[in-house]
């Protein structure tokens, strides 16, 4: 049996916030070569199918705005066992999203669909890596996944 500590979803269910930063809600028609063609309704219905292999309850939601973003990381404390975040732009500027990871206590694997190493030198630096548990980057919607899948073992370990 999960440890109830750690699982928040129905049933015993393992429950995974996955938050989308600035700009991600025009995925598809946004820079395609760099972001591909996938909308962001489309990535999130993979998710969710990955989501029901896996036997996780999936929250997710989309803002462009730094203050809702770390208003749903403080939520996360309450609802979710961990978190898959692609703060996008307010990966390289925000230390309000750095400090609210660093506050909640709630594993957070930081995700991004391009290889931001590969990019603009301003992409390589990100204010919350040193807080999140790990960070994936450059594998497309396969870098949510692999955040999904690594935050499944973390949790599964921690038990
Ligand atoms: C991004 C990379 C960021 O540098 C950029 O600002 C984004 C998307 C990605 O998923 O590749 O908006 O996080």
């Amino acid at each position: 049996m999960p440890d109830p500590s750690t699982v928040h979803g129905p049933e015993g269910r393992i429950r995974l916030m996955v938050l989308h930063g600035p700009n991600l809600d025009l995925l598809g028609q946004r820079e395609p070569d760099t972001y591909g063609s996938a909308t962001l309704p489309e990535l999130n219905a993979a998710l969710e199918g990955h989501a029901s292999e896996l036997g996780v309850e999936l929250d997710v939601r989309q803002s462009n705005h730094e203050g809702q973003l770390v208003d749903w990381l403080h939520e996360a404390q309450e609802g979710a066992d961990g978190v898959v975040l692609n703060a996008a732009a307010y990966t390289h500027t925000s230390i309000a999203l750095r400090d609210a990871i660093a506050a909640i206590g709630v594993p957070v694997v930081e995700v991004h669909l391009s290889n931001v190493h590969a990019r603009e030198e301003f992409r390589r630096h990100s204010m919350l890596a040193a807080v999140c548990l790990g960070s994936i980057s450059g594998f497309g919607p396969g870098s949510y996944v692999l955040g999904l899948r690594a935050l499944m073992d973390y949790l599964a370990q921690r038990r």
